[in-house]
């Protein structure tokens, strides 16, 4: 398939994958309002066209958490990662790497965190969700220190899990799911060969260390399901405090108190995330509630935004309405699944070129002129 949009990803990665793990990607909580508000609401952001501002020069690099990256956007932790390409985490991490990006390894990867890192030119990131078995969290974070992970993305939104309907219709759960999911593999060949078969083991890379023994995609649901920690608090934030050390961001924020909390907490930056609207559905896109963070606590910690974001004119909407950079998820996901790591590479070149064109017509030199002056009044 002709590839000439970030958004074509989507159609190539649906053609490649089978439904189960496409829908999987592509499907949100409930009745999916708050997913399809995410795009509908950012994309109705209107720019504010400036000319003739000698743009000669432009810079799209930032600092974040003292380090630069040379546009504002990081890979999001997406787990089963590695059942969309082949050792999906390794490619995509090396894709962001290349780019001059960070790349997060979710908690619950295909890939295991020392096998990532090991073939990741640069440090990685790394998403923790706080789970009943306190155990593995602290044996986790060691074994990401030990592997030269930088920086902690913890996630708060998920004390238990949003339904998915749509998993249950598409064979990801459900009746007959084992059966029904080789069926779909049989029917797609490329992925059956180059992921089901030589992208294995698939087992749950993090998870399997620790328990010493294989944990699959059958075992995920369930051993995910009785771990999910609804007794969460600001407490088992200070736990992780005195053994994680570096950088720590709260990714799952949506309300300016809670904002205000993380700064107390002393959080290094936030991620306004309403989780790509995969938990709450009926919460507002994280565009909209974003402005009101921003001009709460920005410039008190980093602040991350991601849900919804499908291109590089949708990375300057999100700055311009307050955010110092994004997090890519589904974006980033079905550009892997269509083309593993060149996909992703081809993918951020385009964001990165959109993100040009944006600064370029809005008058924006550097990454911080984004602003909301960069926005039209009446409908930002
Ligand atoms: C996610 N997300 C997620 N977040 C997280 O903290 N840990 C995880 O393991 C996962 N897993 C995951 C799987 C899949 C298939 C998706 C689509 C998303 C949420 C992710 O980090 C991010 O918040 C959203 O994807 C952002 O929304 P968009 O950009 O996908 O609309």
């Amino acid at each position: 398939m002709l590839i000439s949009a970030p958004t074509d990803y989507r159609e190539a990665a649906r053609r490649r994958l089978p439904p189960f793990l496409f829908h999987y990607i592509d499907g949100g909580a409930y009745a999916e309002y708050t997913m399809n508000r995410n795009q509908a609401d950012l994309s109705a952001v209107a720019l504010r066209q400036r000319i003739l501002k000698n743009m000669a020069g432009l810079d799209t690099s930032i600092s974040l958490l003292g380090q630069k990256f040379a546009f504002p956007a990081a890979l999001a932790p997406v787990g089963l990662t590695g059942m969309y390409a082949r050792r999906g985490e390794v490619q995509a991490a090396r894709a962001a790497a290349r780019k001059g990006i960070p790349f997060t390894l979710s908690t619950v990867s295909v890939c295991p965190i020392e096998e990532v890192q090991s073939q990741s030119p640069t440090p990685i990131w790394f998403q923790l969700y706080v789970l009943k078995d306190r155990g593995f969290m602290r044996h986790v974070l060691e074994r990401a220190r030990e592997a030269g992970v930088t920086t902690l993305v913890f996630t708060v939104d998920m004390p238990m899990p949003g339904a998915r309907y749509r998993d249950i219709h598409s064979g990801m759960s459900g009746p007959y799911a084992a059966a029904r999911r080789l069926a779909q593999a049989m029917g797609h060949p490329h992925w059956a060969w180059h992921v089901g078969v030589r992208g294995k083991p698939h087992d749950l890379g993090n998870i399997s260390t620790y328990r010493g023994h294989p944990t699959g995609l059958q075992d995920y649901i369930g051993w995910l399901g009785r771990n999910y920690d609804p007794s969460i608090s600001w407490k088992d934030l200070e736990w992780i405090r005195t053994f994680w050390k570096g950088p720590m961001l709260i990714k799952g924020i949506l309300d300016v108190e809670d904002a205000r909390d993380a700064v107390r907490f002393g959080a290094d930056g936030i991620v306004v995330s309403n989780h790509g609207g995969r938990q709450l559905d009926g919460v507002p896109s994280s565009c909209r509630a974003l402005p009101a963070i921003a001009q709460a606590v920005k410039g008190e910690l980093a602040i991350l935004a991601d849900s919804g974001v499908r291109s590089g004119l949708d990375i300057a909407r999100m700055v311009a309405l307050g955010a110092d950079a994004v997090l890519l998820g589904r974006a980033y996901i079905y550009a892997l699944a269509a083309g593993g790591q060149n996909g992703v590479s081809r993918l951020l070149d385009l964001m990165e070129q959109e993100l040009r064109v944006a600064m370029t017509l809005t008058g924006a030199r550097t990454i911080d002129q984004l602003t909301r002056e960069s926005l039209v009044k009446a409908l930002s």
